[in-house]
């Protein structure tokens, strides 16, 4: 078949050498892609936000399938622009994604199924929100409503300071996203993220990886989008993802197919396994970032087939597929000043000794590639060095390993990933 990827970061990278690998793919193009995917593939430089500019390559390169990776074209309807034409999209439409882009859809949507999850309010007006601040107690967990790159959530931990957030997303500090606001009670736990594929009416259980979302060791420093990862954790045993799979993910579903709006891609679940069990802290309507690259490291399967069974609404006809018993440990590599204000353009070197590491694996996210050769940062995320071994310890040792063959003064990564199993005796 003749695929094409959507999106430009380490999760897509990771993706396309997968699809390459599809023994069903005999066409991949991937846009607007980055550097390391074009190492590998064909390439377009059509934005994942560009609905109509999409569709039109689409249509033009005779595409059968379209995988959507970033949330950014699923809220902008990519999927139901391609359903129109008819053609297959493994991502959901944009009334479906919203488990995403709507934390109040999400939560009305678990108290309606008894999902367990942080006890909340919505508000569309600032006075209701401050006033609701009085009936409950710190630290208090402010979020923007709407999709705001991982970083429309303020845990705060006075009064004070959660009347000005609120002030703050009311004046626009989010963009529309802040529009709508949701207060939730605080929740503790470590964190897990849960992945399965959907056809539109059933799920089935793809793995699970622990993210870092701190910028700086010792889970300091402000929340990012991912500074690490790591597959399998210890908490998925059976038990576990039968349990999760049974409360959370099927009755998520079959909500999704009552309203009337079947949800068909990845549906991640980030969880908290708090003293009273899992709870949800949110969906996302896609693969995680870095969580996806791990689980591309362990993969083993026909991933295109797979993909296209859940757009036909045929998983059942799914061919099986199975995750190594490696694990594999990822490592972010992120520009100076990132989440905030990355700085961009600085050269990176080491890319070539980097790639050569035995079990390890460099992908690109945030770079580009100058007309004089030289590599150079483009974003805030800008590498990922991934290692891959017979347990943890071993995997996170190759990973650092790659992240030492790389020579970049202007960026920044954690020393500590791995830490909660491998160094228990730390605490956040
Ligand atoms: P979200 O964007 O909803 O995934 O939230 C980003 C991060 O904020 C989560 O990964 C948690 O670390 C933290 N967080 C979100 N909601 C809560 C909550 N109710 N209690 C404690 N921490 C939370
Ligand atoms: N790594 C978290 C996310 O992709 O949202």
């Amino acid at each position: 078949m003749r695929v094409m990827l959507v999106g430009s970061g380490g999760r897509e990278h990771a993706l396309a050498l997968a699809l390459h690998n599809s023994p069903s793919v005999r066409f991949l193009m991937v846009t607007p892609a980055n550097p390391g995917i074009s190492g590998v593939t064909r390439v377009a430089s059509v934005a994942a936000d560009d609905i109509p500019g999409l569709v039109s390559l689409a249509q033009l390169e005779r595409i059968d399938l379209v995988v959507v990776g970033p949330e950014v074209a699923l809220a902008a309807g990519l999927a139901d622009a391609l359903a129109l034409r008819g053609i297959a999209c493994f991502g959901p439409t944009r009334a479906a994604a919203q488990l995403e882009s709507s934390k109040a859809f999400t939560k009305t949507l678990c108290e309606a199924k008894n999902i367990p999850t942080a006890r909340f309010a919505a508000f569309d007006n600032t006075e209701a929100a401050l006033a609701h601040l009085t009936k409950v107690r710190p630290p208090y967990v402010i979020k923007a409503d709407g999709l705001a790159a991982g970083k429309g959530v303020v845990i705060a931990q006075t009064l004070q300071e959660a009347r000005e957030t609120i002030q703050e997303m009311a004046d626009g500090r989010f963009g529309p996203a802040g529009n709508r606001l949701v207060i939730e009670e605080f929740m503790t736990g470590e964190e897990v993220s849960f992945f399965a594929l959907c056809d539109g009416h059933k799920a089935i259980y793809f793995g699970s990886a622990q993210d870092h979302k701190r910028a700086f060791d010792g889970e300091r420093g402000p929340n990012t989008g991912g500074m690490g990862a790591y597959s399998p954790t210890r908490h998925a045993t059976p038990a576990f993802i039968d349990d999760i799979m049974t409360r959370f993910i099927e009755p998520t579903v079959a909500a999704m197919a009552q309203l009337g709006t079947p949800f068909c891609g990845v549906l991640y679940a980030g969880l908290m396994l708090t003293p009273t069990g899992p709870k949800l802290v949110e969906y996302n309507a896609r693969f995680g970032d870095p969580e996806c690259q791990v689980l591309m490291a362990r993969f083993e399967g026909d991933l295109a087939a797979i993909l296209m069974a859940c757009a036909r609404g045929q998983i059942d006809t799914a061919p099986s597929f199975k995750l190594s018993e490696q694990t594999a440990a990822l490592v972010v590599l992120a520009a100076q000043g990132y989440p905030e204000d990355p700085i961009t353009g600085s050269e990176i070197r080491g890319e070539a000794g980097a790639s050569a590491i035995p079990n390890g694996v460099l992908l690109h996210a945030g770079t580009r590639r100058d007309g004089d050769g030289k590599l150079r940062s483009a974003g805030g995320r800008v590498l990922n060095a991934i290692g891959v071994g017979p347990d943890l310890a071993s995997a996170v040792e190759t990973a650092y390993r790659v992240v030492d063959a790389i020579v970049w003064p202007m960026g920044f990564h954690r020393r500590d990933i791995g830490w909660r199993e491998l160094h228990p005796e730390l605490k956040a």
